[in-house]
Parts: structure tokens; C-alpha cells; sequence
């Protein structure tokens, strides 16, 4: 063997056992109790769990967004996703509008691939849906570009109706995943309108103009368009407890239809965007953090599996640099919250540690869900044999306070800051690569590789 990860406890979707690790060729090629074999290097996880290394469904990295740039490229962005127990990412790569959704994929290419330290992989953002540009999508889904994100609000992004069902009915024939930001631009509009002219310049009314009942029509809307086209669809970062209701019943109903939250929602409260001042400007995003006690119901639909992966949403714009060109007037803060260094900590913390949800539960939605909604399980997502040694040693012992300056995105504030986690990655592996340990980076720059993913497991439900 290469590696043998040795004395942990394996955790997987569906297991929690003591077994060693055998590493080979970048694959699991063993799983033992005191495995009989020897390991050319060989790790003493004794005291840890041994997890499948993240699946990111959600990051936006070097992304032209809203007037300016994420602040970190890929080499930033993928060593802060290793820190923090993420072998995979799954980033977004934009359509510009009169352009080719072949030329996103390699402009995505471009930045990702020399600087990469974690595998990736990209959804694709449909922003111009012109017949050229629908009949890209069966090609890109055989070349293994197999989601779509589509919006239904944001300037120059929002995609009406009409659009929208166009590229739902390719999709289906395809098995295209289509990905759905679920906002109501037009009340959203409104809302701005009217808080503008009312004189509110705080970002506390990124928040106050983005009500539940935005989210819940555009769940509910797209959920019956979905329904028409008789298409899967994933519904990304999902904010709003109401709106997962939606999402429950439709699934009750027989639908096939999945959601996405992320760490912010499931931590934070909307009461942290309402304070005076500046600093409030952290938590700015899109759909916003909703107010207190939101983030239980959003737990219990993680449990019933509603929410069945949690993906950071990584954007980081720096809170005195790019989120200023919003300073007097808060629709121009650019939204986006970093997390794709805290993402398995603050999940894993909050959800077994102080809510006592399943490992299990919480590894699957952390990677196997993901991993199998996006095509990539299971060579992604699992602890098997075969599969990519992607693996994370997790201290449940190791207590750690965030702060930003012990973490490596490349931004100048987290929304954690001087929260307490239970549990940490203290190593994290990825294709048999020890790429960070104990906070240190240690894989070398362009190390990451694209990974070609399939079919999502929605289309086989
Ligand atoms: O606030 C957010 N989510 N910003 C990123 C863009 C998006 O909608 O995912
Ligand atoms: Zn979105
Ligand atoms: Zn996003």
C-alpha cells in the first residue's frame, strides 16, 4: 500500500465502524479491522473519525459577480476548501451573455487547472439561452458538464418563464441537471424600489427586501414548472424554512425534486444583518439569513433528507474592499458569504455535537449526496473500495474558536467569527495525497484535477 490511514473510525453514509485504510494508485484499495498489510507511509488516526473527504456542491471562485470579482483565485479558494476537509468542488461557470456555454467551461478551465489543489468539477450558469446555446446542453452533459444553474432573479442573470421551460424540456432529454436559484425578481424589484426611495441605504435591507414569500413563489413556481416538463431539479441554497415546505410536500407528492442549504443558514440567525453599522454587511447574501428559530426547521429537513446536501455558497468579497461599492446604497453590496473552509466544521459542530443529528446523516450531506446528485459518486463521496482516496481525519476532540486569521480564504472577514467548534480535519487526503494537515497546506499548486461526472442520481430515482 501507499498510504494506510490506520485505528480510526470509518464513517459512511450508512456505517460507523474501526477500520484501517489501505491506499494504492490514489484509490481505497483495503478495508480492514488491523488491516494485515504495510503501508509505505502510514497515519495513526487513533480517537478520529475517518470520513469521506467533502463534496462542495456549491463554490464560487476568481467569479465576475455583481460589478466586481471574488478575492480569491483557485489556488486560495481550493487550499481553504483542503484546510477545511473538502476534496471536491463544484463551481459555477457563467455564460456571458452573447457567448457560448462552451467558452464558460473554458474559461473556467483556465483558472481552475494550473492552480487547483482539490479535484473539481462545473456546473454551468445559462444566462442567454439562445437556440444555439440549448442545443449546447446534450453535448456539454456527454462531455460530462451535467448541471445547469438557472436564476430566476438578479439583473442581466434572471431567466422568465418562458426561458425556463425551454431549457427544462432539453434538460430532461438530455439527463442535464437544471439547478435553480428560487427568488422572485419582480418583488424583489419592488421592494428595492420601495426601500430606496424611502431613503435606506443599510445593508440590513439586502435582507428586509428579500422576504420568505420571495423564495416560496419561486420554489413553488418552479416546482410546477418542473412538474410540467416532467423533469428532476435541484433547488440550490435553500434559506427559508416555508420554502422547503414547499419543496417536502412536492416531493410527498411523489416529485422528484431535491434541495440545497448551506452552513450560514443552518448556523446563523437574521438577527446578526441587523445590528448598526457597517460590520452588518458580513452577512449579506442571497437568499438572506432568516430570522431565528428558521435555522431548526431548516435542520429538521436536513434530517428528513429534503435538504439533502449542504454546500457552502463560498463568495468572498472583502467587507472594506468589494462589498464598499454598496456603502450607500445596499442593492449594490455585492451578496455572497465565504464557508467552504468552515463548511464541515460548522455543520459537523452544530449538527452532532450540539443538535445530536446522525454522522451519518451529516456525511451524506457533506459528500455521498452531493457526490451522487452531481454524477460524481462513486468515485466521489464514499469510503469503498475503488473509490478516490479522498478522506478526512476528523478530531472530535479538537476544539477551535474561528477566526479569520487562522483560516485560508482569501477574504478579510468569516461570518463565523469567534464561534466555538467541537471537532476539526486535522488531515485531509485527496486521491491518496496528504494535502493538508494541522492547518498547513502541503499539496503543490495545480495538484487538483477535473473530474468528468455522470448523470445526476435524480434522473434514476
Ligand atoms: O449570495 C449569494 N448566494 N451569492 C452568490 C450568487 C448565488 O446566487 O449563488
Ligand atoms: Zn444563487
Ligand atoms: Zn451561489
Amino acid at each position: 500500500m501507499d498510504l494506510i490511514i490506520r485505528n480510526g473510525i470509518v464513517v459512511t453514509e450508512t456505517d460507523v465502524q474501526p477500520l484501517d485504510v489501505g491506499i494504492a494508485g490514489g484509490r481505497i484499495a483495503a478495508l480492514g479491522y488491523r488491516l494485515d498489510a504495510t503501508g509505505a507511509s502510514e497515519i495513526d488516526a487513533s480517537g478520529s473519525f475517518v470520513l469521506p473527504g467533502g463534496v462542495d456542491s456549491h463554490t464560487h471562485i476568481e467569479e465576475p459577480f455583481m460589478g466586481t470579482t471574488t478575492s480569491d483565485d483557485w489556488y486560495q479558494g481550493t487550499s481553504a476548501a483542503a484546510a477545511g476537509g473538502t476534496t471536491t468542488v463544484v463551481d459555477f461557470a457563467y455564460q456571458l451573455p452573447g457567448g457560448s456555454l462552451h467558452d464558460a467551461v473554458e474559461r473556467w478551465h483556465r483558472k481552475a487547472g494550473a492552480n487547483a489543489i482539490v479535484d473539481y468539477a462545473f456546473h454551468v450558469v445559462i444566462v442567454d439561452p439562445r437556440p444555439d446555446v440549448l442545443a449546447e446542453i446534450p453535448v456539454l452533459v456527454a462531455e460530462g458538464y451535467t448541471s445547469f444553474k438557472l436564476f430566476m432573479c438578479y439583473d442581466g442573470l434572471a431567466l422568465d418563464d418562458l426561458a425556463i421551460l425551454r431549457i427544462l424540456r432539453v434538460a430532461r432529454e438530455c439527463g442535464g441537471l437544471p439547478m435553480i436559484h428560487a427568488e422572485n425578481d419582480g418583488l424583489i424589484r419592488y421592494l428595492i424600489e420601495e426601500a430606496l426611495a424611502a431613503g435606506e441605504s443599510h445593508p440590513r435591507w439586502t435582507a428586509r427586501t428579500r422576504p420568505p414569500v420571495a423564495e416560496v413563489e419561486a420554489t413553488n413556481r418552479i416546482l410546477q414548472l418542473a412538474e410540467l416538463i416532467d423533469v428532476p431539479i435541484y433547488i440550490v441554497h435553500m434559506s427559508s424554512g416555508d420554502a422547503v415546505d414547499v419543496l417536502d410536500r412536492a416531493r410527498d407528492g411523489g416529485q422528484i425534486a431535491i434541495g440545497e442549504t448551506c452552513p450560514h443558514y443552518l448556523a446563523l440567525d437574521g438577527d446578526e444583518i441587523e445590528a448598526d453599522g457597517w460590520e452588518a454587511a458580513r452577512f449579506t447574501c442571497a437568499p438572506p439569513i432568516r430570522p431565528h428559530p428558521n435555522h431548526e426547521r431548516l435542520w429538521h429537513h436536513v434530517s428528513r433528507g429534503t435538504l439533502a446536501a449542504i454546500g457552502s455558497d463560498h463568495d468572498c468579497f472583502d467587507l472594506n474592499g468589494q462589498k464598499l461599492l454598496g456603502r450607500d446604497r445596499f442593492d449594490a453590496i455585492p451578496l455572497g458569504i465565504p464557508g467552504v473552509e468552515t463548511r464541515l466544521p460548522v455543520v459537523l459542530s452544530e449538527g452532532a455535537r450540539r443538535r445530536h443529528l446522525d454522522l451519518r446523516t451529516l456525511v451524506a450531506a457533506l459528500s455521498t449526496n452531493p457526490a451522487r446528485l452531481l454524477g460524481l459518486y462513486p468515485r466521489k463521496g464514499t469510503i469503498a473500495i475503488s473509490s478516490d482516496a479522498d478522506l478526512v481525519v476528523y478530531d472530535p476532540r479538537r476544539e477551535t474558536t474561528i477566526t479569520r486569521e487562522a483560516l485560508h480564504q482569501r477574504v478579510d472577514f468569516t461570518p463565523f467569527e469567534g464561534w466555538p467548534v467541537v471537532g476539526y480535519p486535522v488531515l485531509t487526503v485527496r486521491r491518496g495525497q496528504v494535502v493538508a494537515r494541522d492547518n498547513e497546506i502541503l499539496a503543490p499548486r495545480g495538484s487538483g484535477a477535473c473530474v468528468t461526472r455522470g448523470i445526476s442520481s435524480l434522473f434514476s430515482s
